[in-house]
């Protein structure tokens, strides 16, 4: 049998991992050692003084944002390199071998399906050509989505730079609270969820006249859906094209699924690349991948190629950054016989993840003189972005995977094993521009025995609530009718139609309620939705809608390595203590109170960039509310009511205190944990009562963004879920009691529901 325990939550939905994510579990073993490891790099920060603190601070955003604000207006950039040249490496791009033959295919389909290696030139020529065959006359649009925000972003940039004009002019992108386009955008970028929501707007998406849908073999739960969508409409408007580009997966079913469209391939030369596995499981593969690159970096002159490491995400990115820099410190260390302070010179190491600034991201395709590079990644680097030059790959053989478990209606990202085709898909990365090496961080037999062929789309694993929302506005009633590539399992549709059922946003004949369609007119999650729409009748939206621009962004708490005692104490300053949501909300109004501030910012620990964005999407929510006509209107001091909104969104998310800091999920009976940096931990008693804003699966069950409420509120907002226990000795429960005595003694239950069934069965 094979040594790794794979862990599978898509197949098995309600195994034990799913419900309990601990237990015998390899990841989070993995993940545990690692917890080890970090401690470790902590130590040594304290031998260092602040000496590693600037090692470490590679990934630390600028606190004032003023890089960013250095890029816009900053046009050397460009000049750096030569108009002349970027057409030269243009031109000698595999796309543009081929680029009249593909045109002429164009010209004579409604759909192509466009295959090519990553890095051929797809997403930065084919809208391109369009455009300089015409395709942008009349004031239309060539449209191009990508499932990234971070691909749209810095594809945008690449194009406005090969095509020597303003990002936000000619060409533009659009991103969910971001749009960088103008009356004059010809060509624009966006995410597939952007063009989702036009389709809400402008059903016939009459301003483009083609769609190109890059990166389709992703599978992102929005292409899917978008997939159907356009399938429809091409019957409609005959003058409408579509460009579908895809790495070689997939292929196939996209050209069935558009009655046998014709497929073109670029042809491009690939390198030959040595797999290299790893002979026994890797315990931790952040340290695996550490030392794997060290090796390298030491052992091969460094002009002679660059690193390439995938990893799954945010955190798993900045240990290895730092711990490779450590590593190789030591070394120099030992064999100078000096202490070395500084960075090492011969290296830059560059993380890329989506909540990186754009700035910081861009670096990746800066070239690095006299450097070796080492691009560390999440799975955007799979296929979305091409850094040229790399030589190895390092794979640590998982991606972070959001999991829905329609049993107990729990949306999670979690660790996973990639399929074969994305670990052949990280491997091709060494080899484009000449043979290179991939060192998989896991066993031959683990990808033979333990990885799916290909990845299961999201569409299939998945909660759909917000997705079913946006059809059911579009009209499309019959779901089971809709075109899907690959529908989603029926399962998973009922759960998100009867939560959307239980928000209120549908009827019980599954129809779209007015308060459905309110929803859906809001780029957010259907119960932060709620909470803004109840907040407007409660007086208090203008605070709520401070909570939701809140939860939209990154961590404001900014805590470096070095100072995080000081910062703790900054932190716990804003801390109101029975709800994370109201400290946010306090953040906010200081902030606003100190002109919006940087410098008091750096000061109180914050991130300004996340503050600001805060603002930036608390404005155009405040927009949309007004155009809505929902009035904005203040609670002033009062914020009981204030979480008592925040209560109704939250609803379905609710826990019970159930022993010494443990709280029991209401509805499913899992077991939780209050988040360490909540608010509500150590002031004082724990509340009877909390909902929450997500569950964290880690070695605990945690959640995170909590607040106090009143099991009064829940029974209100949550009548089809809960109701009261009556105990025995109860007998003068709704009499006598004070309300505040009887609150203590209110005893929340599931209700059992049985209209869920009959919602079901209607559609
Ligand atoms: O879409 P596909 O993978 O086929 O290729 P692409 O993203 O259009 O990239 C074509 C070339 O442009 C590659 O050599 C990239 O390295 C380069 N590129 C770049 O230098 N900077 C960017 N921001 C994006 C692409
Ligand atoms: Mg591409």
């Amino acid at each position: 049998s094979s040594n790794r325990r794979i862990i599978d939550p898509i197949r098995n939905p309600d195994s034990e991992f799913s419900l309990n994510a601990k237990k015998g579990s390899r990841i989070v073993a993995e993940r545990r050692t690692r917890e080890v490891h970090k401690a470790k790099i902590e130590d040594t920060t304290d031998l260092r003084g602040t000496a590693i603190g600037e090692v470490i601070g590679v990934k630390e955003k600028p606190a004032d944002g003023s890089n960013i604000e250095q890029k816009d207006n900053d046009d050397s950039k460009g000049l750096e390199v030569s108009f002349e040249h970027i057409q030269e490496i243009r031109k000698s791009l595999p796309a543009y071998q081929v680029r009249s033959e593909l045109l002429q295919l164009i010209r004579d389909n409604q759909v192509v399906v466009v295959i090519g290696e990553t890095g051929s030139g797809k997403t930065t020529q084919l809208a391109q050509f369009l455009n300089e065959d015409g395709f942008c006359n009349n004031g239309r649009l060539v449209g191009c989505t990508q499932p990234r925000r971070v691909a749209a972003m810095s594809v945008a940039t690449r194009v406005a730079l090969e095509m020597g004009v303003k990002l936000g002019n000619e060409v533009g992108y659009s991103i969910r609270f971001e749009d960088k386009t103008s009356k004059d955008t010809r060509i624009k970028f966006m995410t597939d969820g952007i063009l989702l929501r036009e389709t809400l707007v402008s059903e016939s998406l009459d301003k483009y006249s083609c769609i190109i849908m890059d990166e389709a073999h992703e599978r992102s739960l929005n292409t899917d859906v978008l997939f159907g969508i356009l399938k429809n409409l091409l019957s409609k408007r005959r003058d409408l094209k579509l460009i579908i580009t895809s790495a070689t997966m997939n292929a196939n079913r996209f050209s069935q699924f558009f009655g046998a469209a014709p497929q073109f391939t670029i042809p491009g030369r690939t390198f030959p690349v040595q797999v290299v596995y790893s002979r026994h499981p890797v315990s931790d593969y952040v340290e695996s991948a550490i030392v794997q690159a060290c090796k390298i970096h030491l052992s091969t002159p460094i002009l002679n190629g660059d690193i390439l490491i995938f990893m799954t995400g945010q955190e798993d990115i900045e240990a290895t950054c730092a711990g490779i820099y450590e590593k190789l410190l030591d070394v120099y260390a030992k064999r100078t016989g000096r202490q070395q302070l500084s960075k090492p010179e011969d290296i830059e190491i560059l993380p890329i993840y989506s909540a990186l600034p754009a700035d910081v991201q861009g670096k990746i395709f800066e070239p690095a003189p006299n450097k070796r590079k080492v691009v560390v990644a999440t799975n955007i680097a799979e296929t979305s972005l091409t850094v040229e030059g790399v030589k190895y790959v390092i794979d640590c053989g998982y991606s972070k995977l959001k999991v829905y478990n329609p049993q107990i209606g729990l949306d999670s990202l979690q660790i996973a094993p990639i399929s074969m085709a994305s670990a052949n898909q990280r491997s091709g990365r060494a080899g484009r521009t000449g043979p290179g090496f991939a060192y998989r961080l896991y066993t031959e037999d683990s990808f033979f025995d333990d990885m799916y062929v290909q990845t299961i789309p999201e569409i299939q694993r998945t909660n759909l609530s917000n997705t079913l929302l946006l059809l059911k506005f579009l009209g499309v009633d019959d779901l089971m009718a809709f075109p899907f590539v690959d529908p989603p399992p029926e399962q998973i549709i009922m759960t998100s139609l009867f939560e959307l059922w239980t928000v209120g946003a549908l009827d019980n004949f599954g129809k779209l309620t007015e308060l459905g369609k309110q929803l859906a007119a809001f780029p957010l999650q259907p119960s932060l939705s709620k909470m803004l729409l109840v907040s407007s009748q409660n007086g208090c939206s203008e605070e709520i809608l401070t909570v939701v621009s809140m939860l939209s962004v990154p961590q404001v708490f900014y805590r470096p390595k070095e100072r995080e005692k000081e910062s703790d104490q900054a932190r716990t300053r804003f801390f109101v203590p029975e709800s994370d949501h109201l400290t946010l909300l306090n953040v906010y109004s200081q902030w606003k109170a100190n002109k919006y501030s940087s410098h008091w910012c750096r000061r109180n620990f914050l991130q300004f960039k996340s503050l600001q964005r805060a603002r930036e999407i608390r404005r155009q929510l405040y927009a949309l509310m007004n155009k809505k006509k929902i009035p904005v209107v203040s609670s002033g001091t009062d914020w009981d009511i204030v979480r008592k909104c925040i209560c109704a969104g939250y609803a379905h998310q609710a826990a019970k205190l159930s022993g010494l800091s443990r709280y029991t999920q209401l509805r499913n009976g899992l077991e939780l944990r209050i988040h360490p940096t909540s608010a509500l931990f150590g002031a004082g008693d724990l509340p009877s009562y909390v909902i929450y804003h997500e569950l964290l699966l880690t070695t605990n069950e945690y959640i995170n963004t909590v607040t106090a409420v009143d099991p009064d509120w829940l029974m209100n907002y949550g009548v089809l879920f809960y109701n009261v226990k009556r105990r025995v000795e109860d007998e003068d429960f709704y009499t006598e009691d004070t309300h505040e005595k009887r609150k203590d003694r209110i005893d929340l239950m599931i209700e059992q529901f049985e209209m869920k069934k009959n919602i079901i069965t209607r559609q």
